[in-house]
């Protein structure tokens, strides 16, 4: 019997015990700025010094931070499962990555990246970033961060939804369930037979999707689920 797929999504959560905030918890950035002034295309284009300062004093924190016991567990279970594993990230930080996962969709962008608005073209930002700085492939003044803004498509969905078709485990990790298309995922797993489970420190508000839940920190959670998901790969 082929072992299974599994298909990850993750969220603030998971980067919580790396020392990068989270979105809406108590004191988390959406309490400390407008999602409107620096997270939406209308918000760069009203302000884009705000925005580049938004995202240059996360491209630097991000920068210093380094992957938890979840991040490790996640890149061990893509090392170790016999079936594929694919994280699919609402986060901009490159935790993931440093930890060692290398199927990683970043649908949300990434801090690291740098975009042209003018002509689309990409590249490793520099840890400031300003919107004069010229695009180093058309030399428009029109630099941006590669992170996807509230009312724009998110990266790679077409993949995501072709992983999530044939998940047989959907695990949402970190995430509160609150934003789309990413809080739908685990319907769109369910629907394709997958078995889904959320590993939350508190239920999200999707959480009556899943059919099963583990709550407690990540860095407790995760390396847990990540052995089961060893063992009972080994034992089929
Ligand atoms: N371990 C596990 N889960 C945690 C931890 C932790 N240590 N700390 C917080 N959490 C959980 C919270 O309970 C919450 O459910 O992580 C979730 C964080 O939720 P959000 O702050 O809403 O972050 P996220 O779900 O990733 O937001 C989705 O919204 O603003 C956009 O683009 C942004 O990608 C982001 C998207």
């Amino acid at each position: 019997m082929a072992a299974d797929k599994i298909v990850i999504l993750t969220g603030a959560g998971i980067s919580a015990e790396s020392g990068l905030g989270t979105f809406r918890d108590e004191g988390g950035l959406w309490s400390q700025h407008r999602i409107e002034d620096v997270a939406t295309p209308e918000g760069f284009a009203r302000d884009p010094d705000l925005v580049h300062g938004f995202y240059n004093a996360r491209r630097q924190h991000a920068a210093k931070a380094t992957p938890n016991a979840a991040h490790t567990a996640l890149a061990t279970l893509e090392a170790k499962h016999p079936g594929e594993v694919v994280i699919v990230t609402q986060n901009v930080d490159g935790l993931h990555e440093a930890a060692g996962s290398r199927n990683v969709l970043h649908m949300h962008g990434r801090l690291a990246g740098a975009l042209c608005a003018a002509c689309d073209a990409r590249w490793e930002a520099p840890p400031e970033m300003h919107k004069p700085d010229p695009c180093p492939t058309c030399g428009a003044p029109a630099t941006r961060p590669d992170v996807v803004w509230f009312g724009e498509m998110p990266y790679y969905m077409d993949d995501i939804w072709a992983h999530l078709a044939s998940a047989d485990v959907f695990a949402a990790i970190g995430t509160s369930g609150e934003v789309y298309p990413a809080a739908a995922f685990v319907r769109d797993a369910a629907m394709g037979g997958a078995h889904t489970i959320e590993i939350n420190l508190a239920p999200s508000s999707t959480v009556s999707d899943f059919a099963e839940t583990c709550f407690g920190k990540a860095t407790e959670t995760v390396p847990a689920w990540v052995a089961s998901e060893l063992k009972r790969a080994a034992g089929r």
